[in-house]
């Protein structure tokens, strides 16, 4: 069980905000294999306290999405208190805040992973969000700015302050910002973070791209939950798997050829509903690349689905690889 605030998770992992990709398609398939919460991807406050851009149907959570968390960037407290407050009234169970992009515009700013050079602005957000929205607040850092001492520290005066705050939950990725994606995530301090943040919900981020990495990293760190990020494009199945580890020891067996099929087209309704069909078909091709890796034959079969203009000749192209 894995508890955030108010909110209980029957398993310890979610899915995480993932921009660009964790859409409601994405979000609907993560739910249907077992991932208990998902998110939006990042928000900006600004745009999430605008009244018209908080009325789009993609921002709106559905009634078969709840629990569903939304993560909100910025640096003025009070923006960053309108957007959650607006987000809580859309319907929104958590807000996150984003201490941890690493994008270079967003950091240009001073917003996402720029705020762990500043644990006092830090919380301050975190205070002003908190006053605003009664759902449960968490956040989400990197474990430092660059691999400087100093940044270290700052990362850990952030955690500790927002522990003793009683933060609902804090999701820690184990890179520094300035590392981005390069080098292995450092779990070691996922088990630190755990030890000396004792009572509050932590929950790891970083390389859990298969089920077993992400069941072998929640027992050997000891943090209360994971994220699951990179690990589910493409590859809903993750949370099957996962759950089935947790539960009973082993990984189920691999989705057979035609589930893998069903799983594809029915992603790509999904998507379909959400976008025109030249735009769906060009969305879904990031999503392909991933879902073919458990084909044998996946060259030809990214080839032929990549090669797909429109979503007639993608669902013709899945059909045919996948046996429906
Ligand atoms: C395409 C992509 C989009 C992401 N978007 C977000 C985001 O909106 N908010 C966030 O906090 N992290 C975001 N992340 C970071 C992930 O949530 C996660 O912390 C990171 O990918 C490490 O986990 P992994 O190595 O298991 O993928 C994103 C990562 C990727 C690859």
């Amino acid at each position: 069980m894995l508890k955030i605030g108010s909110i209980e998770l029957s398993v310890p992992f979610l899915q995480a905000p993932l921009s660009g990709y964790s859409d409601y398609a994405m979000r609907r398939l993560a739910r249907d294999f077992g991932a208990p919460l998902t998110f939006l991807g990042v928000m900006l406050a600004k745009s999430a306290a605008n009244v018209k851009v908080l009325k789009k149907d993609i921002f709106i959570p559905r009634e078969d999405e709840h629990p569903i968390g939304a993560q909100i960037l910025g640096r003025e407290p009070e923006v960053m208190a309108a957007g959650a407050k607006c987000l809580e009234g859309a319907g929104y169970d958590l807000i996150d805040l984003n201490f941890a992009c690493p994008a270079p515009k967003v950091l240009a700013r001073g917003r996402g992973g720029y705020l762990i050079n500043e644990p006092e602005k830090a919380l301050e957000i975190y205070r002003s969000v908190r006053a605003a929205v009664k759902c449960p607040v968490t956040a989400k850092l990197r474990i430092g700015y660059d691999g400087s001492a100093e940044s270290r520290e700052n990362f850990w005066e952030i955690a500790e302050c927002l522990s003793a705050e009683g933060i609902d939950a804090i999701a820690i990725h184990g890179r520094y910002v300035k590392q981005r994606f390069r080098d292995a995530s450092d779990w070691a301090i996922l088990t630190e973070a755990k030890e000396r943040l004792g009572g509050t919900t932590i929950i790891g981020s970083g390389d859990l791209l298969d089920a077993e990495s992400a069941a072998k990293a929640l027992s050997d760190s000891g943090v209360d939950g994971v994220l699951i990020a990179r690990g589910a494009i493409g590859n809903p199945w993750i949370f099957r798997e996962l759950r089935s580890i947790l539960e009973g020891g082993e990984k189920c067996g691999e989705p057979s050829i035609t589930e893998q099929g069903e799983v594809i087209l029915r992603h790509f309704e999904l998507v379909s509903e959400l976008y025109d069909d030249g735009k769906a078909v060009r969305y879904m091709r990031k999503f392909l690349v991933h879902y073919c890796r458990r084909h044998v034959e996946r060259k030809r079969v990214q080839a032929s689905m990549l090669e797909a203009e429109n979503g007639e000749e993608l669902s013709a192209a899945i059909k045919r690889w996948y046996c429906l």
